[in-house]
């Protein structure tokens, strides 16, 4: 059975008990400032589970690309060196939210496991919660004895808290778990030991491949257990080990999931992967791991791409850099690729993945163009590295000490540019030298404790008044009657701060782009500053300094109406622009990332080349005319998404839409749209691009202001237009007026140079005369205050023109002294004479340094007062020639 097939019959086994299958969220997280990425198949439904909203369906399934790099799940470093572990993997899931629990999970994981994928069940163990004294919890009994009327009790195993109680992150849902393991050994090495010793043990043959999670409880902040409204059920089946043991393999990297990156590797490196041997040989080992963690990375690395989060310095991008860079490096130093190959394989990824995630498909372009880039950028780090360390590694350099290179050395090359510390101490062994292990542990650790710090904010639980989802009213009107649902405390760096979750809320959560709201909430005898509105999931939060004294009384919240009318006309601004640009510069222009706030409006979009200033005005004309014709806010709350598609509503890519989508439109720019709006568009009064340029491979960038921000704008412009009219004594024509003012400066330029060359002229046939000759040698040591230019000109002329000529000049031009010294060619031959070396002496006196070639060279100094000094010690030195 291929990959694909076996990721289908899962699917078909569970729509067949009656489960809606439904698509993978994206790997990106948007809307939960508790995760980064996707890092399990239950993320999505977090909600359902705390009771905060309800589902549409009781039951579903789905396969859920997840990434687990960072928080509380992360295998980034068990990823190559083993078989099993994936940044990226797909987790094949079933859920009952509220409906089905232990019995049905059990029976149908069983009845999938070994009837339809005829799994031999003497291959077969599970284990189950033994119960945690600190958590106040029981033995799964429930679990256990379910079991038993299906495998023998002997294959039933009783595991602790870290293996068998499943938990999201540090809070949030969490409940025991029962895991099904699946000894993969021969059947020699099972009859020596049997299976059930080597369940939880980190054997690469007897691994987990399911783990049901019977969600019950809330893991709160300060580490207790609330018990859940409702019971869950959350199922994750991790489908590359499911794979790998359906196709008979000893490791998911024998699989056709992986294989076909392995053989590109092969034929690009020319390098065989050979796990065979990897135990007994080096090398292989090197190899193997290489291409193991650069075909798990490359899916990593595409897939968030695809879902809309690009590398970046800092957040989620640079996780993904980091990601991008570690691959990278092991195909430079362990396969010799010193080429950009990554974006290569891009090709291969989509061929194999692109029919089960059309994003991947959608997006092949921008991921290769977006890797590539990348791949050169850190070609180059690369190499700067390199020298650095080349340079560290000479003798004499302040980086050795103890012929050890020192850790903080290392550390910089680790940090900025991306070397791994056994490549590191390669070459520093070519030069002999150790370098500094612990020392660069002790930096590694300083760096972990500044981030930590850095991310510190402890989050209080939700203290909850009332139960309720918040209604966003905010679409409507900007001031509403409300009270408080809950509110929680959270303590940061910049001091302590409240979440507060209304009723009602016409407050606008940060999203699509567009800034939350600010703004005032009033009871009778209070009054509390909002100063910001986010979302998490369903949950709309208002950001305050302090909380009201009393939380249960009624309040009116009222939006900022000015702030809010100016990011609305940028937001809608933002939408016609969009169109135009699709217009002026083709339809594969595509939205990539936006912020519209109440100052400015900023777009990124796929594009290939620069914008060019026609382009840009053509733009701007088309957005203007729009607004002037004052088209009316078309707004369509809960519209089917087919019917949306089918007006031509433009979605984004990395954004998941429900069933029902909110379609805006405004004359002919249709979007898909969750953002406040102008009611007609002549409220954005006026339209006017300021900035253009690149933000990364293929994607540009557009800065653009409205309405007041417009307007004070041309005032500006007008003020500086009447200040230059001013300045030019008010003249008729200003552009003629300018003209003529650059026309004369030019000719007065061109009569500078002319006079400054006959100058030059005339200096050069006075030193001419000036040479004396002694020994053979025609020597000329002379104080000249003139340009450094004109001087160089002078002092070419006269080696060449004067034979055998030594030449010293002194200068000291706008207060800064400097030292010439030329030879005629023929003598600096004939004596063996070194300018430079002549030089640092004399220029010694006006403490200077410089250089230059044998015949010529310069130095500038700090002391202009010794200026006589160096022209004697000149003297002297030319005497001796
Ligand atoms: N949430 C569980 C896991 O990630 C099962 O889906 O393992």
């Amino acid at each position: 059975m291929t990959a694909n097939e076996i990721r289908q019959q899962f699917l078909d086994f569970f729509r067949s008990k009656q489960h809606e299958i439904v698509p993978s969220a994206p790997i990106v997280v948007k809307n939960d400032p508790t995760l980064m990425f996707t890092n399990a198949g239950m993320n999505q439904f977090k909600d359902y589970f705390l009771g905060n909203t309800k589902s549409k369906w009781s039951r579903v399934a789905d396969t859920q690309k997840c990434l687990r790099v960072s928080g509380k799940h992360n295998d980034l470093e068990e990823v190559g060196v083993d078989t099993y572990h994936h940044t990226m993997f797909e987790m094949l899931g079933n859920w009952s939210f509220a409906d089905y629990f232990k019995k049905e999970a059990i029976e149908w994981a069983w009845e999938l496991l070994t009837e339809v994928y005829k799994i031999d069940k003497t291959r077969l163990y599970v284990t189950v919660f033994g119960g945690d004294e600190k958590d106040g919890l029981a033995s799964d009994t429930d679990a256990e004895n379910i079991w038993k009327g299906i495998i023998t009790p002997s294959r039933i195993l009783h595991c602790s808290k870290k293996d068998n109680f499943w938990e999201m992150g540090d809070t949030g849902p969490c409940g025991p778990c029962t895991e099904i393991h699946v000894d993969c050994r021969s059947d020699e090495e099972r009859a020596k030991q049997s299976g059930h010793e080597l369940v939880n043990k980190d054997h690469p043959q007897v691994i987990e491949i399911w783990n049901l999670v019977f969600i019950e409880f809330n893991r709160m902040a300060d580490g207790s257990l609330h018990k859940l409204p409702a019971q869950h059920v959350d199922t994750g089946m991790g489908f590359e080990r499911l794979t790998r043991v359906l196709q008979g393999k000893t490791s998911n990297y024998d699989t056709d999931i992986f294989q076909p990156y392995i053989q590109r590797l092969e034929q690009l490196s020319g390098k065989k992967y050979r796990p065979e041997i990897e135990e007994q040989d080096a090398e292989a080992l090197k190899i193997n791991i290489a291409m193991r963690v650069i075909a798990d990375h490359l899916r990593a690395i595409s897939f968030t791409i695809a879902d809309g989060q690009l590398p970046s310095n800092n957040g989620a991008g640079y996780v993904i850099r980091r990601i991008l860079r570690r691959a990278v490096r092991y195909g430079y130093q362990s396969l010799n690729l010193k080429e950009p190959f990554l974006h290569i394989l891009v090709e291969e990824l989509v061929r194999q993945m692109g029919g089960q995630f059309p994003e991947l498909t959608a997006q092949k372009d921008l991921v290769k163009k977006v890797i590539f880039e990348e791949e050169q950028t850190f070609g180059r780090t690369l190499e700067t590295g390199l020298r650095k360390l080349e340079g560290y590694c000479q003798k004499g350099s302040a980086a050795i000490v103890n012929d050890s290179l020192k850790g903080e050395v290392v550390f910089e090359l680790y940090d900025t540019f991306g070397f791994p510390i056994d490549l590191t101490r390669l070459i520093a062994a070519s030069y002999n030298l150790k370098i500094d292990e612990s020392g660069f542990e002790t930096e590694l650790e300083k760096q972990k404790n500044r981030s930590r710090q850095a991310a510190e904010v402890s989050q209080g639980d939700w203290v909850v008044l009332k139960e309720g989802e918040p209604e966003f009213v905010g679409y409507d009107q900007l001031e509403t009657e409300t009270s408080i649902l809950r509110y929680r405390k959270v303590t940061g760096k910049l001091g302590d701060l409240y979440h507060i979750v209304l009723e009602k809320t016409p407050f606008y959560a940060e999203g699509g782009g567009q800034v939350g709201d600010t703004g005032l909430l009033r009871s009778a005898n209070e009054e509390i500053e909002i100063t910001d509105t986010k979302r998490e999931n369903t949950l709309i939060i208002q950001y305050a300094k302090s909380l009201p004294e009393n939380t249960s009384a009624t309040f009116t919240a009222s939006v900022d109406a000015g702030k809010r009318r100016e990011t609305q006309n940028n937001h809608s601004a933002t939408h016609l622009m969009h169109e135009a640009l699709r217009e002026v510069l083709g339809t594969h222009v595509e939205q990539r990332g936006s912020l519209v706030n109440d100052r400015y409006l900023r777009f990124d979009f796929s594009h290939f080349s620069k914008v060019t200033d026609e382009e840009i005005k053509q733009v701007e004309d088309l957005v203007n005319t729009k607004i002037r014709k004052n088209l009316s806010l078309e707004e369509f709350r809960a519209m089917p998404i087919d019917q949306a598609k089918a007006m031509g509503a433009m979605a984004l890519f990395g954004e998941k839409y429900g069933d029902e989508v909110r379609v805006i439109k405004f004359g002919s720019s249709v979007e898909l749209c969750g953002g406040t709006h102008v009611p007609s568009t002549a409220q954005i009064g006026k339209f006017k691009i300021t900035t253009e340029g690149s933000v990364a491979a293929g994607i540009r960038r557009v800065e653009a202001i409205t309405g007041a921000a417009a307007d004070a704008f041309y005032a500006e412009q007008e003020e500086l237009l009447n200040d230059l009219k001013a300045l030019l004594g008010n003249p008729k024509d200003l552009k003629k007026a300018v003209e003529e003012l650059l026309t004369a400066n030019k000719e007065q330029q061109e009569q500078l140079e002319e006079a400054r060359k006959k100058q030059a002229t005339e200096t050069k046939n006075l030193l001419k005369q000036k040479f004396t000759l002694t020994n053979g040698v025609n020597t000329l040591c002379e104080r000249v205050d003139i340009d450094p230019a004109s001087l160089k000109d002078i002092v070419f002329q006269l080696r060449n023109e004067v034979e055998n000529a030594a030449i010293v000049i002194g200068t000291i031009y706008s207060e800064k002294p400097l030292v010439t010294v030329a030879f005629s060619d023929e003598l600096a031959k004939a004596k063996s004479l070194n300018a430079p070396t002549i030089i640092k002496e004399i220029a010694a006196e006006i403490n200077g340094g410089g250089g230059g070639q044998l015949f010529y060279a310069t130095a500038g100094g700090k002391n202009p007062a010794g200026m006589d000094a160096a022209m004697q010690k000149a003297r002297e030195v030319l005497a001796t020639l």
